[in-house]
């Protein structure tokens, strides 16, 4: 907490939103465990739009003048410019962000800073700030995602007829291109984006108004403040709306989620690096050395994504254990919601961002990618799928061809290097157009059909994601967004 002046001078406690019916401050160290302004300073932006639209509202419905809404605005844009430039004063005494600014707005303009607080509590305070602070991130990570999206796409279209094996429990199955790989994962960013999209539809509701937990005496007008916000509806039950925070633990999920596919790609990546496979290497900036071996390369940016996935997915078992058992309506408990979302939500940015940069600087070894197609006979479906054209049911296949690959490796031979006489010696079916389908590129080309790993699918993929990231950018200039 390095710029909150923590000073326990104890006139603090006079400055103090609820110290009318106490008769001693409060204890330094409750101070210090109970108070959220280290964590929740960053929501502080948010908490002044909600402020201001809570002040609008109220002048509107006549509980505050005119006058008093525009010292508000005046004495809120001075306290923007001084949270931006760095010499707003946080203090510890007064708890959090929603008791700092006020305490600030006071000091700057009187009366009407002591009237903002009408008609509202800092428990549906707090959850507006949450939801607005949230629907900027959510955007951004969409954002992101798409933009990594693109880096795949990108990479796949590079990559369309780059052979490398498939695999199935860790052991060479089919061939596939490298391109269809990269695009499977586009397909998981994808879902992770309709997620988000999705959420913020929940998250986007006003609680504003819902006061403490009851509503209020006052006339307010909760779809005007709503409306000013942005928000798409207001919540109907002011109980659910001060204690509700599924829209956090939704989040964490889809945060989850996201960092689960990275930590997927990083595993390849880690893998694909080491000498073992040398499918891929990554410029040196992506790597790090070590500091006793002078020959190592390391893959730290895959390794730490997937290291990092595991804070994530833990802050979503926390947040999912907070809100278990609590009764209604609000409960401190919630101060409890922030870090694991703020830190979930620089986690899933950063990450996303290393791999914007680096993925384009992954350099498939194409030669070392179809020796590697080469060890454990991944054309043998093929075969079999050209005894079934030839007549032969498919279980008589399959078994005739586990012979054949038995009789390769013992002549250790490839199956495309296998003498004629030799494959029609275990089925008569087999004739000299076996060759084509035996080859790797025959495999890929073989499968043509949607979803297929066919280059000519591939790259019919490709074409309709870009078409994709074209209709998201013009929507996206057109103010409508797909959400
Ligand atoms: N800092 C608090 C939080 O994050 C704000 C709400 C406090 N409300 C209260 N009644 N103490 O939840």
């Amino acid at each position: 907490m390095a710029n909150i002046n923590d000073s326990s001078d104890p006139l603090h406690a006079k400055n103090k939103a609820w110290s009318g019916r106490f008769s001693e401050p409060v204890a330094d160290f409750v101070l210090r465990y109970t108070a959220s302004i280290g964590f929740d300073k960053r929501m502080a932006m948010a908490d002044i739009q909600g402020s201001l639209a809570h002040a609008a509202m109220l002048q509107k419905c006549g509980v505050i003048s005119a006058g008093d809404l525009e010292d508000i605005r005046r004495g809120m844009a001075q306290i923007r410019e001084e949270i931006k430039n760095g010499t707003f004063d946080w203090q510890l005494a007064l708890e959090d962000v929603h008791l700092n600014i006020e305490a600030r707005l006071t000091a700057l303009i009187g009366d009407a800073g002591k009237r903002l607080h009408t008609g509202r509590s800092r428990n549906d305070q707090v959850a507006t700030d949450l939801r607005l602070y949230l629907r900027e991130e959510l955007d951004e990570i969409t954002f992101l995602l798409n933009d990594l999206q693109k880096v795949l796409v990108n990479l796949a279209d590079k990559e369309a007829d780059t052979v490398m094996p498939g695999f199935t429990h860790m052991q060479v199955a089919q061939p596939v291109t490298f391109g269809h790989h990269m695009l499977a994962y586009a397909e998981m960013f994808e879902r992770d984006r309709e997620r988000l999209i999705s959420l913020r539809h929940r998250v986007n509701r006003s609680p504003l108004g819902a006061a403490a937990l009851a509503g209020t005496t006052y006339p307010i007008d909760r779809e005007y403040s709503a409306k000013l916000l942005g928000f798409e509806t207001v919540m109907q039950n002011s109980l659910d709306a001060v204690s509700d925070r599924d829209f956090g633990l939704e989040f964490l999920s889809a945060a989850s989620l996201i960092m689960i596919h990275i930590s997927r790609l990083s595993e390849e990546l880690v893998y694909w690096m080491s000498q073992r496979f040398n499918f891929i290497h990554l410029p040196d900036r992506f790597t790090t050395g070590s500091s006793i071996m002078p020959q190592k390369k390391n893959p730290d940016v895959p390794e730490t994504a997937r290291g990092k996935a595991a804070r994530v997915v833990g802050e979503m078992c926390a947040f999912a254990v907070l809100l278990k058992g609590l009764p209604l309506a609000y409960n401190k408990d919630l101060q409890e919601d922030k870090e694991p979302v703020f830190d979930a939500i620089d986690t899933v940015k950063d990450t996303l961002h290393a791999f914007i940069e680096m993925m384009p600087g992954v350099e498939p070894q194409r030669e070392e990618l179809r020796r590697a197609c080469q060890a454990g006979y991944p054309t043998a479906t093929d075969l079999a799928d050209y005894l079934v054209r030839k007549g032969v049911p498919f279980r008589t296949a399959h078994d005739v061809v586990g012979r054949v690959v038995r009789k390769a490796s013992e002549l250790k031979v490839d199956l495309h290097e296998m003498p004629l006489s030799v494959l029609r010696s275990f089925s008569d079916k087999i004739e000299d157009d076996v060759y084509d389908c035996l080859t790797l590129e025959g495999a890929l080309k073989a499968r043509n059909h949607t979803g297929g790993t066919a280059p000519a699918q591939v790259r019919r993929q490709v074409a309709l994601w870009k078409q994709l990231f074209e209709k998201r950018l013009a929507d996206a200039h057109a103010g409508e967004y797909d959400r």
